[in-house]
């Protein structure tokens, strides 16, 4: 990894294999930027335990890691330019984290509302103290391999910003140890199948990058289009049609594309045929995604091998940050010279065979 690029963090909780949505909001986006910047991507497995820290949960991270990152891969995330890792094997987040909880206020954390919505659609009535502490954590992953970007949705963009004011309230206390990290939010959330404004696999109107071509052709034929249309002459809604949005961002052939859309207005196409092009073109999109999971899959331990060697790369620039962390904060110093007091005692005591007073 060439060391005079800028560098990346961002990553996601996991929850299994990633949909057509993932590929639209971060994962397209961060293929592109992994040639242009050195990018570490989180499986941030201890996030999860904010709203679900129940053992049965804790005991899909290690496969629903291994379903996310064959998605990765499959889609061109490329294991020799970027680094995977498992947030919950690196000690020194815990550590950092709860240095940074003393430099932020409970008021400014009660104020995020994306905050309040996890905790509604967890059915939450009451906010867990760590999910409180959610940006917090969030920002102990940015600022512990230093990154200087942060590529996230909408939705995490104030939680980067809160890790901009604590790398500043921590540099301002015990001096600069943090880059100021720039947040990207990308855009573009992806309607999902049924015409809700977010694709999700809770929601049950997902096409995940796995599906094989039966499933997606089965999936489109059920897709949510324009209720106003019940025959194929009446002239059709094209704009903010789930059909046609989908058509536009994953068919290449953009002339079929026009030429669908020209015919539905003009009440002439059938909502039919429109599908089954749509599924035709996913199927053609995902066809190269499909195929290289399959290879992804089939070499055992490969998935496994990335997230190990990743995870044991990003636990030494953990230890690195934290050194220089704890020296700013002077915590070693108190340890030292208890420490140092203590074997001093310790070596008379030995020399004299006696306890000394
Ligand atoms: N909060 C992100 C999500 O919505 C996951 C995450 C955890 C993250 N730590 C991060 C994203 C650091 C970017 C940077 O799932």
């Amino acid at each position: 990894m060439a060391d005079n690029k800028k560098r990346i963090l961002t990553g996601d909780r996991p929850t299994g294999r990633l949909h057509l949505g993932h590929y639209v909001g971060s994962i397209q986006h961060r293929v592109r930027l992994q040639h242009e910047y050195e990018c570490i991507f989180i499986i941030a497995d201890l996030h999860t335990l904010t709203t679900k820290p129940e053992r049965e949960n804790v005991d899909t991270i290690a496969d629903n890691s291994r379903e996310m990152v064959a998605d990765y891969l499959a889609c061109g995330i490329d294991p020799s330019v970027s680094r995977v890792y498992l947030q919950s094997a690196i000690p020194e987040v815990y550590e950092l984290n709860l240095l940074f909880e003393n430099l932020v206020t409970v008021p400014r954390l009660q104020r995020l509302p994306s905050l309040k919505e996890m905790a509604r659609d967890a059915r939450l009535n009451e906010m867990p103290f760590g999910l409180l502490g959610y940006p917090i954590l969030q920002s102990a992953d940015i600022l512990l391999p230093r990154a200087h970007l942060v590529p996230v949705g909408k939705d995490n963009e104030a939680h980067v910003e809160l890790t901009r004011e604590l790398a500043r309230r921590f540099n301002y206390l015990y001096g600069e140890t943090f880059p100021v990290p720039d947040v990207l939010v990308r855009g573009g959330t992806l309607v999902g199948t049924d015409g809700q404004a977010k694709m999700s696999k809770s929601l049950g109107n997902a096409i995940m990058l796995s599906d094989d071509a039966k499933t997606v052709e089965k999936k489109v034929r059920g897709m949510f289009t324009d209720p106003k249309r019940v025959r194929a002459d009446i002239p059709g809604t094209v704009e903010g049609n789930p059909v046609f949005i989908y058509h536009q961002m994953f068919n290449s052939d953009t002339t079929e594309v026009e030429e669908l859309a020209e015919r539905y207005r003009q009440g002439k196409v059938g909502d039919v045929e429109v599908k089954e092009r749509l599924a035709a073109a996913l199927n053609r999109f995902l066809d190269p995604i499909r195929e290289r999971r399959e290879e992804v899959v089939n070499s055992t331990g490969l998935v496994d091998e990335i997230i190990y060697e990743g995870t044991l790369a990003m636990r030494e620039d953990a230890k690195q940050t934290l050194a220089a962390v704890r020296k700013a904060v002077g915590l070693s110093g108190a340890w030292n010279r208890i420490s140092r007091a203590a074997e001093k005692r310790r070596k008379k005591q030995e020399k004299s065979g006696t306890p000394v007073s």
